[in-house]
């Protein structure tokens, strides 16, 4: 099945900018069926596609019920979020996906009761759209998947509000919205090589904790709108809606339906259904892509190989002398280019043949490596500087001590699994 042919999977605009387009098929929820207090009705359908595929079951064992009374989030009720937002006015609308409306809202810092604007806490509140029958479900994901984990990468659901047909999200404020607008709006400031890999960091930092939780996650639907940015650049994933619970145990992989978005969806995933930790890598892969490139996944105003940014890219990728090609013209060449080249292959790697991928935990403690080589030079100006002679009087046991710069994360070990997105 070709990526057009896959009935879930979202498709980017003619901008290039990705939108969202669900489309519940098989077992998919109609309004009027599952309701939201009815755990069975909601659990994800899973189609046994080929014999290597497993089925698995809910994503966690937590029912609704105990999902929603976590003692981890506060449930709104639908007039304190609308007073937050002034009536969900455009002037607080700060974008739209799939799922429906974001808006940006202010609560008391103390009680999470609703602030006029300006004071307390700033937060995105995530307004389901009325026609999304899918969102249902996608809504008590997010929860679930949100409510277990708190991670510096991971963006942070404050609450929800379920108030008769009204299904709400209440997240931080991310200040700086998402790594696609960056990267594709007309006229944004383009990111600085710098920015670039640390954003890489941080998104694969966000996948590597998921990857080696306890119980696994994948993410299905990674992208660079859902790779949110605060302040400093540093990157916080978001949308769980299509996140699945990694295979127990020995297996590595089951089979599901189908969902991503387009241009980002790991290939083999599209054609056997079979999910495994793998498909994140390669969306993952395709991001980075996009941070090297500055061109979107799919781009539906160029003609031919163009239009995917993998197919176009790939054969310039394990190539040094080539690779200046595809990287972004905004850059001005200012980057590394030995920087460039690890990152270009280690994309290659994650874009590839799904069993040579490597782990989210490789691709962290790579794409790490990569910003070394500059700490390095300037350790090595500095000691220059000062006199090289004196530092080694004061340090006589500097050479004693490994690198600080890579670092392997605290509780992952070196082979871990991986995971993608939906669309
Ligand atoms: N917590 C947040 N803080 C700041 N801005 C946010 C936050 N969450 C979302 N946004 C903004 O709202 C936009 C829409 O987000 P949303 O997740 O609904 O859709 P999307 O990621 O663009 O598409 P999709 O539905 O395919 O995931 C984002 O691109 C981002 O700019
Ligand atoms: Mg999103």
């Amino acid at each position: 099945m070709s990526i057009s042919d896959s009935p879930n999977l979202k498709s980017p605009s003619a901008d290039g900018i990705c939108c969202t387009h669900l489309t519940w098929t098989k077992g998919g929820l109609s309004r009027t069926q599952g309701s939201i207090h009815s755990p069975t009705a909601l659990s994800p359908s899973v189609q046994p596609r080929g014999e290597k595929c497993r089925p698995v079951s809910l994503p966690t064992s937590k029912s609704e019920g105990d999902t929603l009374s976590s003692p981890h989030l506060k449930a709104f009720m639908y007039s304190e979020l609308n007073n937050a937002t002034r009536n969900f006015c455009n002037d607080s609308l700060i974008g739209e996906g799939g799922f429906g409306y974001v808006y940006k809202g202010w609560i008391d810092e103390r009680t999470l009761g609703p602030a006029r604007p300006g004071c307390g806490m700033v937060v995105a509140i995530k307004k389901l759209g009325d026609k999304v029958f899918q969102g249902r479900r996608e809504w008590l994901a997010e929860v679930q998947y949100l409510s277990q984990f708190q991670h510096p990468n991971l963006v942070r659901l404050l609450g929800y509000c379920l108030d008769g047909d009204n299904r709400l999200l209440v997240y931080e404020y991310v200040p700086r919205g998402s790594l696609e607008n960056h990267l594709f709006r007309r006229g944004a400031q383009p990111l600085s090589w710098e920015i670039r890999i640390k954003v890489a960091i941080g998104a694969a930092r966000g996948l590597s904790f998921l990857h080696e939780a306890e119980q696994s996650v994948i993410h299905r639907d990674f992208k660079a709108s859902n790779i949110l940015l605060d302040l400093e650049y540093n990157a916080k994933l978001s949308d769980f809606g299509l996140a699945k619970a990694g295979p127990i145990g020995d297996g590595t992989h089951f089979s599901t339906q189908v969902m991503g978005t387009q241009g980002y969806a790991a290939p083999e995933y599209i054609a056997t259904g079979c999910l495994t930790a793998r498909c994140d890598v390669y969306s993952f892969g395709v991001v980075l892509l996009e941070l090297l490139s500055g061109r979107c996944a799919v781009d539906k105003s160029k003609v031919g190989v163009k239009q995917n940014l993998v197919e176009w890219a790939k054969p310039y990728l394990s190539n040094k002398r080539k690779l200046y090609r595809i990287m972004d013209e905004r850059l001005e060449g200012q980057y590394p280019q030995k920087g460039a080249y690890m990152a270009a292959f280690l994309a290659f790697e994650c874009i590839g043949d799904a069993k040579c991928r490597p782990s989210m935990t490789e691709v962290l403690v790579r794409l790490e490596k990569i910003l070394v080589p500059k700490e390095s030079t300037a350790t090595a100006r500095q000691e220059q500087q000062l006199g090289s002679s004196s530092l080694r009087l004061k340090s006589p046991l500097r050479h004693d001590h490994p690198s600080p710069a890579v670092r392997m994360p605290r509780g992952l070990s070196p082979h871990s699994a991986m995971r993608s997105r939906r669309q």
